[in-house]
């Protein structure tokens, strides 16, 4: 089983598409092993973002990211971290393919709605960010015998 890090972005609480998006992650399988909203503080964005450092939108993406609280969300389920990015598209919502979040709901590369980790080094590491251990909780959902079979 593996976990992804998820954060909705100010524009997608603005926005109020934060319930839609959810359900689409939802309706995918994906489990929601922790969920919270927070204001979140520079130096967790800044970390969030350090492979950015020095782009030419790099601090526009820091303002974007701290201008309003953001919704954090651990997601789990087989190759997590690769379904959650399929469903989100391509970076620029101009460029995502129809039929994904940002190719559906978005117009823009910055203001693109929801953020997912893009490898399981990088997942470790963003989900340690802004969780602590005992904020993720393990459970098994009713439905989840008819999501993935076993063996
Ligand atoms: P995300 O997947 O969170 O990773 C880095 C973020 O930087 C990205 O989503 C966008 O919000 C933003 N971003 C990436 N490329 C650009 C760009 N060319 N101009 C503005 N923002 C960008």
């Amino acid at each position: 089983m593996e976990q992804t890090l998820i954060i909705f972005k100010p524009d997608a609480i603005n926005r109020l598409l934060v319930g839609r998006i959810l359900t689409r992650f939802e309706d995918k399988g994906l489990r929601v092993a922790a969920l919270k909203l927070q204001q979140p503080p520079r130096a967790q964005v800044e970390k969030l973002y350090q492979v950015h450092r020095g782009e030419p939108f790099y601090e526009s993406l820091v303002a974007f990211m701290t201008s309003g609280p953001v919704i954090l969300a651990v997601l789990e389920g087989p190759a997590a971290i690769a379904v959650a990015r399929n469903l989100l598209g391509a970076t620029d919502g101009r460029e995502a393919a129809a039929g994904t979040i940002r190719g559906d709901l978005g117009l823009d590369q910055r203001y693109n709605l929801v953020h997912a980790s893009d490898g399981p080094d990088t997942a470790r590491f963003e989900i340690d960010v802004f969780f602590r251990p005992e904020e993720i909780v393990s459970y098994e959902r009713a439905g989840d015998r008819w999501i993935v079979s076993e063996g």
